[in-house]
């Protein structure tokens, strides 16, 4: 097993800790420290937004504060996650060098505001980062209480200065070396685009250029490998100075802004920031959805676990409707994300300040200032919890034999591509239809992009693969050819990763043989328009037909059987859902977009042929993630339950609760409740 946190291997509990706001308030310092030790706190995040702290003027670093705090923290038995301090810089940096500041893409320099406004290029900025993070690393890696740094804040946005500008033409001539090459990459005779100097090339937006596909993805990659490399110049002095401590920088779930699976090698642990819309009129899709993110981030470093780094104890302020967590969701929030292989529950934020944007926001301790809240018991009731978990579950990997590909890049090409249905191609909401299943059936899954290593799994989904890339034709190949099962979705292999279309048939690179198929069109339907795929031939638990939405790809066979064909329409009869046999594997192609129940019956028809469900059947509402300690051996089944209402399970024989160390057979989940089981003796 490989602990996230070596240094203190146990789960975490706590938050994002702002003592820089309340250093004239000793008195609440105090009471701080009391507070967390009730609530079963053994860790803070600290230094976040603390540059004008700790640097008040330029160069002249006050770390005191900060370390007394460290040390009084310590001395409590709760241990520091620290930050650098780069996601918001103090003003004087702003006024003295403003180049610091993003420039937006209507060229305006935006003016000393919020926060994550700075420039990715800057030197100055860097240098200052550079120096801060060296004097921070060389004060405090050597603490026995810091066990993890936390790179800057929510890495996120853009900058089109003309210094970013130059940095983007560098990146354009690394990876084309000659115009020409770049030209004919961004298909630029059309509209006569056609670049003759490197020196017109400009960062692509809504008030330039937009409509070379490929630029504008350029523009994208180029962003998120500037965001790698400014968290790699961050991270240097630290990994120099203080190699054992990992480095971490929490994301933002499902955020498309930058390309995650690109920070796989720049960050020892992964870690993010959880806010659903608990309690929202799309209540049924909100778990599916946050165990979706949990999973996307998990997949980066596939099976290993990683850290919840922020969640709200209660309402989050900036949500259309702030509303509050109902009794009991906290608890199965916070489980939620370790049954998905979280080794961590934080909140962002232990204390609400008095004043600024986030005085509303969720808490654990409210403006009241004591224990006897809600929110507290709550809090505290987790602590307890984690701290009883611990022993079994930290360290312990995520086992799955399924992947969904979701690739930031082909999500890019797809949303900004004209067709279809403009506007909203639908392509989130296909994925998690696929991804659905997964929850309500209890299978372990990873979601992972195409650069991924696809050799553990034995079923591959990939909906709508529009963008072929990093050799994803070849390794599908493969993949099914060594006996994997593989289901594609319509609309998928139609351009190439300069978002160039395939000649000669449809999906591209070689996919036809493997899919048995060619897809000649494609039609969009209107939003009230239905088909019907009627089942020619069923896999077990399948209904005679299923309604189709949104999307038919009209498809011809050449080796693939029909299992299902269209209902309706001038092609009526042309099959809607396919199956090949290639090599060793099988390759299925679901035509269309269809109602919920045909992903569930036709993945629960795999599920069962590829012996992949848990060996409990789950109500509605109601799910189970497995985690493994890959040392013994041991599975620990995380049953968590959605509904307000108790439900009843019966377990097979010989079975523990991992909580209480005694057999259970009957497990009974109270609403919003979870259990923790294991088949064998823990
Ligand atoms: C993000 C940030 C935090 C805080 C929360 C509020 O996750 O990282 O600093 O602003 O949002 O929900
Ligand atoms: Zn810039």
């Amino acid at each position: 097993m490989k602990h996230t946190t070596p240094k203190f291997p146990a789960l975490l509990h706590g938050g994002d800790y702002n003592p820089g706001q309340w250093l004239d308030r000793p008195d609440i310092l105090e009471q701080d420290i009391v507070l967390m030790k009730e609530a079963g706190c053994n860790v803070m995040s600290l230094g976040i937004f603390d540059w004008i702290r700790l640097e008040p003027q330029e160069g002249r670093y006050d770390f005191d504060w900060l370390e007394a705090i460290i040390d009084r923290l310590y001395a409590n038995g709760i241990y520091t996650v620290l930050a650098t301090p780069s996601g918001a810089r103090p003003s004087w940096m702003a006024q003295k060098y403003p180049e610091v500041l993003r420039v937006g893409n209507d060229g305006e320099r935006i003016l000393f505001s919020g926060r994550h406004n700075h420039c990715l290029s800057s030197p100055v900025y860097r240098k200052k980062v550079h120096d801060i993070n060296t004097a921070l690393a060389k004060r405090f890696g050597a603490h026995p209480a810091v066990i993890l740094w936390h790179i800057s804040n929510e890495y996120g946005g853009e900058c089109h200065c003309e210094l970013c500008q130059e940095n983007f033409r560098k990146w354009l001539k690394k990876k084309y070396k000659t115009l020409d090459a770049l030209n004919r990459a961004y298909w630029s005779a059309f509209w006569s685009h056609t670049y003759t100097d490197w020196s017109q090339l400009h960062s692509s937006s809504e008030h330039g250029e937009h409509s070379i596909h490929n630029l504008v993805l350029d523009w994208k990659r180029f962003t998120t490998d500037m965001t790698v490399d400014f968290m790699k110049a961050e991270a240097a002095p630290i990994r120099e100075i203080c190699p054992d401590i990992p480095v971490t920088t929490n994301m933002m779930e499902l955020y498309s802004g930058l390309n995650y699976y690109k920070f796989k090698d720049i960050c020892d642990v992964l870690s993010w920031d959880n806010y659903p819309l608990w309690h929202s009129e799309g209540e049924n899709s909100v778990p599916i959805h946050t165990a979706m993110a949990h999973d996307m981030i998990r997949s980066i470093h596939p099976g290993k676990p990683w850290l919840m780094m922020e969640s709200s104890p209660s309402a989050t302020n900036w949500q259309p409707v702030c509303k509050l967590r109902r009794p009991g969701m906290h608890m199965l929030a916070s489980l939620q994300a370790v049954a998905h292989g979280s080794d961590s529950v934080q909140y962002f934020q232990w204390r609400k300040g008095r004043g600024g944007s986030e005085k509303f926001h969720g808490a654990v301790v409210d403006h009241y200032g004591k224990s006897d809240t809600r929110v507290f018991r709550e809090v505290s009731a987790v602590g307890s919890r984690l701290k009883n978990l611990s022993p079994s579950l930290c360290g312990t990997e995520y086992p799955a034999k399924a992947a969904i590909l979701y690739d930031v890049e082909n999500r890019w090409a797809i949303e900004q591509m004209q067709g279809l249905h403009n506007g909203n191609q639908g392509y989130m909401e296909e994925l998690e239809a696929f991804y659905a299943p997964f929850f309500h059936r209890g299978v372990n899954v990873d979601l992972v992009d195409m650069e991924s290593d696809l050799s553990g799994y034995e079923l591959l989904i990939a909906p709508m693969l529009y963008m072929f890339r990093a050799g994803i034709g070849e390794k599908l190949r493969r993949f099914v050819k060594e006996g994997g099962t593989l289901v594609m979705s319509c609309f998928s292999g139609i351009v190439d990763e300069n978002d160039l279309c395939y000649l000669g048939g449809m999906p591209g690179e070689g996919m036809m043989e493997v899919l048995g198929l060619r897809s000649e069109e494609t039609d969009a339907l209107y939003p009230q328009d239905r088909n019907t795929a009627l089942i020619t031939h069923s896999l077990p638990g399948m209904k005679p037909s299923y309604e189709i939405h949104s999307l038919c790809d009209l498809i011809h066979l050449s080796t693939a059987k029909p299992l299902a064909e269209y209902g309706k329409d001038f092609y009526a009869g042309l099959p809607a859902l396919t199956a090949n046999t290639f090599g060793k594997g099988k390759a299925y192609y679901v035509a269309c977009r269809m109602e919920s129940a045909f992903y569930e019956d036709f993945l629960g028809a795999l599920f069962q042929e590829l012996s992949l469900l848990p060996p409990v059947s789950l109500p509605e509402k109601v799910t189970v993630n497995t985690r493994i300690n890959s040392d013994t051996g041991a599975a620990y089944y995380i049953f968590q339950n959605f509904n307000s209402f108790p439900i009843l399970l019966d377990l097979p024989e010989g079975w523990t609760d991992t909580e209480t160390n005694t057999p259970v057979s009957q497990l009974s989940i109270e609403g919003y409740g979870v259990r923790v089981v294991s088949p064998s003796q823990c």
